[in-house]
């Protein structure tokens, strides 16, 4: 018989840069019995071996039915819709869920470089607080409620892809470097994102109890990635340096014109190249979860020639 204890597993959202691989890595590994929670207005479609449960996100009673017999929640989703996890929270925790990951898939050190990022960040760090509340009460109650944060820096083959870290892939082949380009930050490949997320809920499932999991592919700079792809490439990248401060501008420009999301994302960005402590981090799970280090200039390579990586 197997001992696994988070046997059936629910991903809220599923769908999206982090949902998407996510919910495949489960399916993959042949270890769970995979449903999907979706709002009812959804639109995503999903793999037949899904289990797919619509709910009205704002109803306790309909989440309550759609979390029943599951032992794992996992939150896939967007920082806009961060706050639904207050009701899915509520309503795990009374579905009898075990186990519940928040959508953070970042890094909890981070600081909100303005004001303006502060409800943000702040947002991601009240589920925390709330989560560590719920799972207090529900354990001295007798119940096994508890919860792991995933951090992994930047997601780096996508940053990379979508030109998220402001270095810029071919044909453009530019890179816009923050204040010299040389702070180091965590980062992590969606594929490793995944095995970590199917090892905290099998191999770790003990170890990981009630804390945040720091998982990394590397630890690189902006720098060093565009060294990175000139060596891959054989050709010069068009660096442009600006400065924290002048992109710090360029966001609140976008904040006053009602562009929220890019923003929002020139502010993670801030937090990720200043150049401080916060972005890298001191410790990593990798070995307890069977993960490898990886090496960048290999990842930049295959990414280049579109291998998987
Ligand atoms: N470390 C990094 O580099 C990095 C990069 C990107 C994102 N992230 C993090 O990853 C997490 C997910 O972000 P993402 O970019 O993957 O999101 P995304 O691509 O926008 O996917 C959004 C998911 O959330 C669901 N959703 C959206 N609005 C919802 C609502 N009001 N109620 C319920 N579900 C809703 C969507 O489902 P439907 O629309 O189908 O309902 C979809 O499944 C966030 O915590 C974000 O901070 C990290």
């Amino acid at each position: 018989m197997s001992s696994q204890v988070l046997k059936n597993v629910i991903v809220a959202g599923g769908r999206g840069v982090i949902g998407t691989p996510i919910l495949n890595a489960l399916l993959a590994s042949g270890l769970f019995n995979v449903s999907v929670l979706s709002r009812v207005e959804s639109t995503a479609v999903f793999p037949p071996a899904v289990n797919v449960k619509k709910a009205d996100h704002s109803s306790h009673k309909d989440l309550v039915e759609a979390l029943k017999g599951q032992d794992a929640l996992i939150c896939t989703l967007n920082d806009e819709a961060g706050g639904v996890q207050v009701q899915l929270i509520d309503a795990a925790v009374e579905a009898g869920v075990k186990r519940f990951l928040p959508s953070e898939w970042g890094n909890c050190h981070i600081k909100a470089p303005v004001p303006e990022s502060e409800p943000v960040v702040e947002g991601k760090n009240a589920i925390i607080e709330l989560l560590k509340e719920k799972a207090t009460e529900a354990q001295a109650k007798g119940q096994e409620f508890h919860w792991t944060g995933v951090n992994v820096g930047l997601f780096f083959d996508w940053s990379l892809e979508v030109g998220f870290m402001d270095v810029f892939l071919q044909p453009t082949k530019t890179a816009k470097v923050w204040d010299g380009g040389s702070g180091v930050f965590s980062s992590t490949n969606l594929s490793t994102v995944t095995a970590g997320v199917v090892a905290i809920l099998s191999i770790a499932e003990a170890e990981t109890r009630d804390r945040f999991v720091n998982i990394e592919s590397f630890a690189t700079s902006q720098r060093e990635v565009v060294a990175a792809l000139e060596k891959a490439t054989g050709e010069k990248w068009t660096v442009e340096e600006t400065s924290m401060r002048e992109q710090l501008a360029v966001a609140q420009e976008m904040y006053e014109k009602e562009d929220y999301l890019n923003a929002f994302y020139r502010w993670i960005l801030a937090g990720v190249v200043s150049g401080r402590e916060e972005p890298r981090f001191k410790t990593v799970d990798n070995e307890l979860l069977g993960l490898p280090h990886e090496d960048m200039q290999e990842t930049v390579e295959k990414l280049l020639k579109g291998d998987s990586i």
